[in-house]
């Protein structure tokens, strides 16, 4: 098992360039499926998530070519089964979006009930709902959620919850629906908006997305697209973090920051300078940090893929503040690693409270998710001597060449593959 080891205490200066969103590619390969005529996607990023949904749609049959690290050629003509079941596809949470994909062009589909990063339950009944309310049958047998329809008919759909998963993937199947679909109450994260475009570039007539109302005409058939995957808004976010808790001037490249616009007024509210450009933001911290207080809500609130940073910038921040998680209700996993890195922080219910320390001293800890796993590398950024992060893998599911893009800023981080090789970058920053 390979670990991150982290010499904390170098500021962050320079540029890094921030890849495609990992979770508008995953809806958007999916969606690539649904016309007979080849897809080209760009600004894929090359993460682990992403080779496992292409692996699955490369096993139901499509032709998947990569052009090079970041464009992804697909052609779903070659389908032939629309089964979807492997011990990867199991792990992935992004697994569904092939519910919705295979259902709007096949009318049926088979695909094995998502996992992802345990951050709480994460039910699927809002998807179900929307599936149903089109006109499908839809089961769940032998750990598959299986749906089929005679005809899908456009229809009203209110979702009692926003969910980001469930809009876009009702967003698909009722895009090759007979008739008008209306979304009600739909997330509008900027991956959303991309996913429709996207759909609107193969020929669906889809309009709203952004707002809290979707309206989708069903289209017969979709056609050939060349399309480029819009910029993650949390990788970048996470690098502005980084930036302000080991303190520099950093130059995040290839943002929309309209999109980073909750992340930005928090980095404001703890005393950091943000600048933003057309296609960047630069972020300047001295490493003195203020308390504040959060709570993550639904686009365009603070998201819940930046809690666990926030709570490690505020973990060395100057007095007390609270984190409130209000979407999933098992986010704070990473709190007993960063207690063992010095941070001083009591979990009542959904709100961690935070009482800054002066600093965190490095540990060996764990990546309990993808989201904590790069939080708990950003504390041992700042952090006094040597931090190791265990269990990468999840990390390595969200964010590409994490360690590189770090270190090309000025961290001290490795990716160790054994004990050999820890020893070897201790020796090395000692
Ligand atoms: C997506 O998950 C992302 N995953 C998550 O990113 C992200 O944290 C989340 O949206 C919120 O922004 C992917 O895009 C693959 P939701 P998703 O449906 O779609 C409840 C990361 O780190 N809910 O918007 O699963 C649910 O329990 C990951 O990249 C239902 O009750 O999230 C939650 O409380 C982690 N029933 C809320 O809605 C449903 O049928 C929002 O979940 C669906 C969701």
């Amino acid at each position: 098992m390979e670990q991150y080891v982290i010499k904390g205490g170098n500021p962050l200066n320079g540029e890094v360039e921030i890849g495609g969103a990992k979770n508008a590619a995953l809806a958007i390969l999916a969606a690539a499926i649904m016309t007979d005529e080849t897809v080209t996607v760009g600004n894929v990023p090359n993460v682990r998530d992403i080779k496992v949904l292409l692996q699955a749609i490369e096993e139901i049959g499509a032709k998947v070519e990569r052009v090079d690290a970041h464009t992804v050629r697909i052609n779903g003509s070659f389908i032939q089964n629309v089964s979807v079941d492997n011990e990867f596809i199991r792990r992935i949470r992004a697994s569904y979006y092939l519910l919705g994909a295979l259902l709007g062009k096949y009318k049926k589909a088979e695909v094995a009930l998502p996992g992802g990063c345990d951050i709480g339950s994460r039910p699927i009944d809002l998807h179900i709902k929307g599936f149903r309310a089109l006109g499908a049958s839809v089961d769940i047998a032998h750990g598959l959620v299986v749906a089929e329809a005679k005809n899908l008919v456009g229809t009203h759909i209110y979702l009692d919850k926003v969910s980001v998963g469930a809009t876009i993937n009702i967003m698909m199947a009722a895009a090759m629906a007979t008739g008008k679909t209306v979304i009600e109450n739909a997330a509008k994260e900027p991956h959303v908006v991309d996913v429709a475009n996207f759909l609107n570039s193969m020929g669906a007539n889809i309009r709203g997305a952004g707002t809290d109302v979707i309206r989708i005409v069903g289209v017969e058939r979709l056609h050939k697209t060349e399309y480029s995957v819009i910029p993650d808004q949390i990788e970048a976010g996470t690098f502005m973090f980084a930036a302000a808790v080991a303190g520099g001037d950093v130059l995040v490249k290839n943002v929309i920051p309209k999109h980073l616009e909750a992340t930005t007024a928090k980095l404001l509210e703890v005393g950091c300078r943000v600048r933003e450009f057309d296609d960047a933001v630069r972020v300047i911290s001295d490493g003195r940090l203020l308390h504040t207080q959060v709570t993550t809500l639904p686009y365009p609130g603070f998201p819940t893929d930046m809690q666990p940073q926030m709570a490690v910038l505020l973990g060395i921040a100057d007095g007390t503040s609270t984190v409130t998680e209000s979407i999933f209700e098992n986010r704070f996993k990473y709190v007993d690693e960063l207690t063992r890195m010095g941070a001083s922080i009591k979990v009542e219910s959904n709100i961690a409270i935070i009482c800054g320390v002066d600093r965190y001293t490095g540990a060996r800890v764990n990546a309990p998710d993808l989201r904590a796993g790069a939080a708990l590398v950003i504390a041992g950024l700042a952090a006094e001597g040597v931090t190791i992060v265990d269990d990468i893998y999840y990390i390595e599911r969200g964010y590409e060449a994490f360690e590189e893009k770090l270190k090309a800023i000025g961290a001290q981080i490795e990716k160790a593959a054994d004990e050999k090789d820890l020893q070897k970058f201790i020796l090395k920053v000692s």
